[in-house]
């Protein structure tokens, strides 16, 4: 059998502030196979950007392993992170903010501008190679920081929220086109959302975190094809599961907006 692309094994972690101990994360075990989906979601601090970061090897865990393809020792970075922030730089073009993880892992420039050059029209970003973010709207710079995440060319995607801050027409057809790319490119992601029609839509499965610290409350498999289209948010598993989710979010200490958004 071959082992999961990412096992997180019993991961824990508690800081130590100025304030005392907090204990964020609390054995958390979940798995992300090749070209799958997987999406989690939980109540806000309860420790999903500190998993990630965990992930990224940007933190250490307090116990608990992670292991790629059931190594846990393994030395090059196996994951690309797309941090919660829009955290283009102001003063660099849309081919370098895009093709800065490339450089900073060690490419030339020349190189990383070739290799998004190769993806902008992929990324829907033909013609603004030499824009700056402020020249941008909110729904490309997300697709300039997805497209920095992607062109690192690492096995596994981790996206903190990547539409959380957009509106909800644009986010909702950056949705359809991730649903789309992350099929076409054969893409493996974790995703942390808070929106539970948005984690439906695009996962093979779904993990909700309870309060802190954060532990597994519930593990959802989606098993519609991908990718999905408008149909999906008709069917009877969608109308059930949502349910399901909020439900579990809400005894989780989430309280869900007024009604819930369609994708
Ligand atoms: N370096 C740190 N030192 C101490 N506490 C920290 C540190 N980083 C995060 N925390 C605490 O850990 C908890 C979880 O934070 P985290 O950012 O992981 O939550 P989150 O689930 O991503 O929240 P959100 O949904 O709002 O983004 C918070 O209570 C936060 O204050
Ligand atoms: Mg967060």
């Amino acid at each position: 059998m071959t082992r999961p692309l990412l096992e997180v094994a019993g991961i824990s972690k508690t800081f130590h502030s100025r304030l005392g101990e907090v204990e964020v994360l609390k054995d958390i075990d979940l798995h992300v196979d090749e070209g799958e989906f997987v999406s989690v979601i939980g109540p806000s601090g309860s420790g999903k950007s500190t998993l990630f970061s965990i992930l990224a090897e940007q933190l250490g865990p307090s116990a608990g392993e992670i292991r790629f393809h059931g190594d846990r020792d393994r030395r090059a970075p196996f994951s690309a992170y797309m941090p919660q922030k829009d955290l283009l730089m102001p003063w660099l073009t849309v081919e370098d903010n895009a093709g800065l993880g490339l450089v900073l892992a060690g490419r030339k420039r020349s190189e990383a501008r070739r290799r998004v050059g190769e993806l902008l029209p992929t990324f829907r970003l033909e013609g603004r190679s030499k824009a700056y973010p402020f020249e941008l709207s909110g729904g490309m710079r997300q697709r300039v920081a997805l497209l920095r995440t992607v062109v690192q060319d690492r096995p596994l995607l981790l996206l903190d929220e990547p539409f959380g801050a957009l509106d909800y027409l644009t986010r909702t057809e950056l949705q359809f086109w991730l649903a789309e790319l992350c099929v076409e490119e054969g893409l493996s992601v974790l995703l942390i959302t808070h929106d539970v029609p948005e984690a439906l839509f695009l996962s093979d499965r779904i993990y909700v975190l309870s309060n802190r610290p954060a532990t597994v409350r519930m593990v959802l498999d989606q098993p519609a094809a991908r990718p999905r289209t408008l149909e999906y948010f008709e069917t009877d598993q969608f109308t059930h599961d949502e349910r399901r989710l909020l439900a579990e979010l809400t005894e989780s200490g989430v309280r869900p907006a007024t009604g819930s958004s369609a994708a």
